[in-house]
């Protein structure tokens, strides 16, 4: 019997993987461990798995949470605030070492190794100090969320005046890939007991770059006349954006990589684990754009 311990299972990814590891074992092998256990949901209270506290940011709750665990999920911390992320992914990767946990999983992001992007660098150095706990991993390099799409595109919402969409510093693919399909993945690779010392790449199937993006959008909304991609000095991008200088700064540094092709690179391992195609970016698109808030929330969730 393997003991599955589960953080971020409220969150849109967490909650994927949770839905999916309660379908490959028993509840009663699996702990979600929350930083805040009241706000556990439903799917969590009605599954009879366990529910202990675990907050990141309270390093004395991580012990009682990881205990008993064999195999942990540590989801990101979700912020691109560079030193909570950090601190939290440390504390957690300590605790499961003291826990002794034998194999943590941990979601990254799919920028490349060398990437300039700041929201890559917490993620940079959490897979450095895991490698060198001396812990069993897998780093699971999460591909970009087709969901998020509203973030790369210049925050462009549905209903949003004027047909020019304006991004910083240069455009180039991306391999938008759905959470549904992630959250499946990820438990599948928990699972499967493989991949152990490794960096995987999760990525959907195809990279289409931000101008491709415009037509796709203005296609399926029926925008007329359709989106136009503009590459802008990073001035404009800030001035044009509500959300504060400091963190339209960071979100500009996305960019390069973007340009440099980070996110464009597809890798078969996810459609491999799933045994299926994935879902297409316009599928996703296409679900997004009839939830009339989706695009505010995109970005209110992930602009932190
Ligand atoms: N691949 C991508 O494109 C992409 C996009 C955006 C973000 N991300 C990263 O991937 C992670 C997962 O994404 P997501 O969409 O699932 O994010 P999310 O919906 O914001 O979920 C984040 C999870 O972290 C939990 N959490 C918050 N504070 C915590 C703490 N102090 N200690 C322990 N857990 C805490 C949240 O719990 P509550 O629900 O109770 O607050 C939630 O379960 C994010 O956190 C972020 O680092 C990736």
């Amino acid at each position: 019997m393997v003991k599955y311990v589960l953080t971020g299972a409220t969150g849109q990814l967490g909650s994927r993987v949770f839905k999916n590891l309660i379908k490959l074992v028993p509840a009663s092998d699996v702990i979600v461990s929350l930083h805040n256990p009241d706000g556990a949901t439903p799917e969590i209270l009605s599954s009879g798995v366990e529910v202990r506290k675990g907050d990141f940011t309270q390093p004395e709750t991580l012990d009682g949470a990881f205990a008993g665990g064999d195999k942990l999920l540590i989801v990101s911390y979700p912020s691109i605030a560079y030193d909570i992320r950090v601190n939290s992914h440390r504390a957690a990767i300590d605790a499961a070492k003291r826990a002794g946990v034998a194999h943590v999983y941990y979601t990254s992001l799919m920028f490349a190794g060398d990437s300039q992007a700041a929201v890559m660098q917490a993620h940079l150095a959490t897979e450095k100090y895991l490698k060198e706990s001396g812990l069993t991993y897998t780093i699971i390099r999460e591909g970009i969320y087709s969901e998020s799409y509203p973030l790369y595109f210049g925050y462009w919402k549905p209903g949003r005046p004027g047909n020019e969409v304006k991004v910083p510093h240069g455009d180039g693919g991306i391999a938008w890939v759905c959470r549904d399909d992630l959250g499946e993945g990820t438990a599948k690779l928990m699972v499967s007991d493989s991949h152990k010392h490794e960096t995987v790449l999760f990525t959907g199937s195809r990279a289409i770059t931000l101008s491709e993006l415009a037509g796709i959008i203005s296609d399926v909304a029926k925008i007329e006349p359709p989106l136009q991609l503009k590459v802008v000095p990073e001035d404009e991008y800030v001035a044009s954006n509500e959300g504060g200088e400091d963190l339209l700064r960071k979100w500009a540094s996305t960019y390069p990589a973007v340009a440099r092709g980070e996110l464009a690179v597809v890798d078969p391992l996810l459609r491999q684990i799933l045994g299926r195609d994935l879902k297409t970016f316009e599928e996703t698109l296409n679900e997004e754009l009839s939830i009339s808030s989706s695009s505010d929330a995109a970005v209110q969730r992930y602009s932190k």
